[in-house]
């Protein structure tokens, strides 16, 4: 049976370090109140000329070195993103043309933070189906763009930066074993962007609206992933006859710490498993889970065999797990 494996990954985050102190200065927030309720320390800010192509093309060189392989062997481009360039074109084609990967074809991904999983759930498809055998899957995300830098609600959660992985077809067992997408429309309004679309274009209200930042019920969005993820993390381990204390790592999307927990405890899992990066780069939505993932890699936390258990909730609603074994 053909699986897709990852043979290469790769990161970037920019060079600007913003931390809870520099917000202390922006908004009336504290340092105590947004490491208590979210364990973010600090995050990562994309300079002027930086857009999401960019940030996504530093961490695919990243992950192609790693990987051995050249671009213009590259079947495929995926990426994640909520925040791209702009609407047309894709990033994945910006991407495609920076990186002479001439012989891939290129789309984007719309799943909000699930959007990582949701990527390697459609390469392991598209490699099981025998259409491609090296796929490259970012995520990428400049939510720095697209925050209220007015709003302490949400100005205080986000970050930029970019994952990537390079997937390769393989017959053996190591590879992805699993992935379980959800979503769930009728929770769509939890998180929202409202402006700039074809429901709401860009005009003199949308901008004087405030519409075109991010919007979050974070409150009922808290309880609501909690809960989903539960259920996705058990049903994830039940369908690879996995126990918890068979996996070696759990790679969450780092959006709060306390939910990060929540699930860990759930699992019965120390967290000394958890890869957790929260601290240094807050949410960077569809690049949180690669960022962490290349990180442990490179650390030597993961090795051969082990078993992975990424999961993810996000905007939609979506939330997405995937099983790994490396
Ligand atoms: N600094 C100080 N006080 C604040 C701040 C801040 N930055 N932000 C909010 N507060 C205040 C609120 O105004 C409120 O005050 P009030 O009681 O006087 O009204 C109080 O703190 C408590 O607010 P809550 O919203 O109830 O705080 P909560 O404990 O829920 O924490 C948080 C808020 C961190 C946003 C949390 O709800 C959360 O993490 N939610 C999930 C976010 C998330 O994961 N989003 C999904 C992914 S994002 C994506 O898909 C793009």
């Amino acid at each position: 049976m053909l699986r897709a494996r990852i043979i290469g990954t790769g990161s970037y985050a920019p060079e600007k370090v913003m931390t809870n102190f520099d917000l202390e200065k922006i908004v009336p927030t504290t340092d105590e109140w947004i490491t208590d309720r979210t364990g973010i320390k600090e995050r990562r800010i994309a300079g002027e000329n930086q857009a999401t192509s960019d940030l996504a093309f530093e961490a695919s060189k990243n992950a192609l070195k790693h990987s051995g392989l050249k671009a213009r062997e590259l079947d495929l481009i995926i990426v994640a993103t909520m925040t791209a360039d702009a609407l047309l074109p894709s990033t994945a084609c910006m991407l495609q043309h920076r990186l002479d990967a001439k012989k891939a074809a290129a789309f984007d991904i719309n799943a909000a933070c699930s959007g990582f999983i949701y990527g390697l759930s459609v390469a392991n498809s598209f490699i099981q189906s025998g259409q491609y055998k090296k796929i490259l899957l970012v995520g990428a995300e400049t939510l720095s763009r697209f925050v209220d830098w007015e709003d302490r609600n949400t100005c205080v959660l986000f970050g930029d930066g970019a994952g990537a992985a390079i997937l390769e077809s393989t017959k053996g067992e190591n590879g992805i074993l699993s992935s379980h997408l959800h979503a769930d429309g009728s929770l769509g309004d939890l998180l929202t962007l409202p402006g700039g679309g074809s429901r709401c274009p860009a005009s003199q209200e949308t901008v004087g609206g405030k519409m075109h930042y991010i919007k979050m019920k974070g409150n009922e969005t808290f309880k609501v992933a909690v809960k989903i993820l539960e259920n996705l993390v058990t049903e994830t381990l039940k369908q690879n006859n996995l126990k918890p204390s068979q996996l070696s790592s759990l790679i969450p999307h780092q959006a709060n710490l306390r939910i990060i927990q929540a699930t860990a405890k759930r699992l019965g899992l120390s967290m000394d498993k958890v890869i957790i990066n929260i601290d240094r780069y807050g949410n960077t939505s569809a690049a949180s889970i690669p960022i962490a993932l290349d990180e442990a890699v490179r650390n030597g936390r993961i090795r051969k065999d082990d078993y992975l258990l990424l999961e993810a909730f996000g905007g939609g609603l979506t939330w997405a797990s995937a099983l790994i074994r490396w």
